[in-house]
């Protein structure tokens, strides 16, 4: 019996590398703060509290820490992949915090964009989540007029009252069809739009590569968090491929027995499963059946 993993799986290149920093940052031996939590799954937040890993809920709490300027062993704050507002830097620098930026590069991107549309004087809109952390941290990165709207409704009713060029972009989870379509409602408004495509191709790719070992194995095991959106949505597209498909938060969830006709074991995992776990679930596989 074979089992494949599926070419892309588990934590996404950005999350990867900002969970990375934190373990790097430890090894130094510093008061280590992560603004929220490094990456939404409990059992790697839980390791890194027990590791000492403090985490800043907010603005507030941020503001509540003690100045730590002239403390050479002051304490660092790890800024998370989905990046913060310019205003979170300048707090951190008047508290004499070290600030280690671990904003993922493609959301860099969109910081520095919205800031120069601004600049030039565009009206900025973010098609996304206003509620989501990546978003608000885009909005406040903004210099001038700035929408946040996530439906074709909301599109639909957007009005601009002055001659301004308008600069779309998006969050970068979002789906690439619904931003086409509300770019599509902007176009035929007339506006003088100029369109920045900022999808992240991080989460298409494991969909696409989770449909396609789905689609070859006999048996497909899902790991991620309950609550996770983009796992429920990997276990969705491994369904219609295999009738045998798991869907499991950690190894004390799989029950798994296994026919000796089963030829190809496939496994995903979602963008917020470590891959110590995403191993663990393929040892427990190899060395049971
Ligand atoms: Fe991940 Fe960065 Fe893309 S955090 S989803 S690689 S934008």
């Amino acid at each position: 019996m074979e089992i494949r993993l599926a070419e892309c799986a588990g934590f996404c290149f950005g999350v990867r590398r900002a969970v990375d920093t934190v373990y790097e940052q430890l090894e130094k031996g510093k008061t280590i703060y992560t603004y929220g939590p490094i990456v939404h799954n409990e059992e790697v937040v839980r390791e890194l509290t027990e590791k000492g890993v403090k985490v800043l809920e907010n603005k507030e709490a941020l503001k509540a820490l003690p100045n730590c300027k002239d403390d050479e062993d002051g304490a660092a704050v790890i800024i998370r992949a989905h990046g913060v507002p310019e205003e979170i830097y300048g707090i951190m620098a008047n508290k004499g915090l070290e600030c280690i930026d671990a904003t993922c590069p493609f959301v860099k991107r969109i910081h520095r964009i919205v800031r120069e549309e601004g600049e030039k004087g565009s009206h900025v809109v973010i098609v996304g989540n206003p509620g989501h952390p990546e978003v608000e941290g885009i909005v406040g990165w903004c210099q001038g007029p700035v929408t946040v709207l996530e439906t074709p409704e909301e599109a639909e009713k957007f009005l601009l009252h002055e001659d301004k060029r308008i600069c779309i972009v998006s969050q970068t989870t979002f789906n690439y069809n619904k931003f086409q379509y509300i770019v599509e409602i902007f176009e035929k408004k007339g506006y003088n739009v100029s369109v920045v495509n900022t999808i992240c191709s991080a989460t298409e790719e494991r969909q696409r590569s989770a449909r396609a070992l789905a689609a070859e194995a006999d048996v497909m095991i899902v790991i991620g968090g309950r609550h996770s959106s983009n796992t429920r949505k990997l276990y969705e597209i491994c369904s219609e491929e295999c009738a045998n498909t798991y869907f499991i938060q950690t190894l004390d969830d799989l029950r798994l027995e296994l026919p000796k006709t089963v030829r190809l074991v496939g496994i995903t995992a979602g963008a917020s499963t470590p891959n110590k776990l995403i191993e663990e679930v393929q040892n427990y596989v190899r060395i049971n059946f």
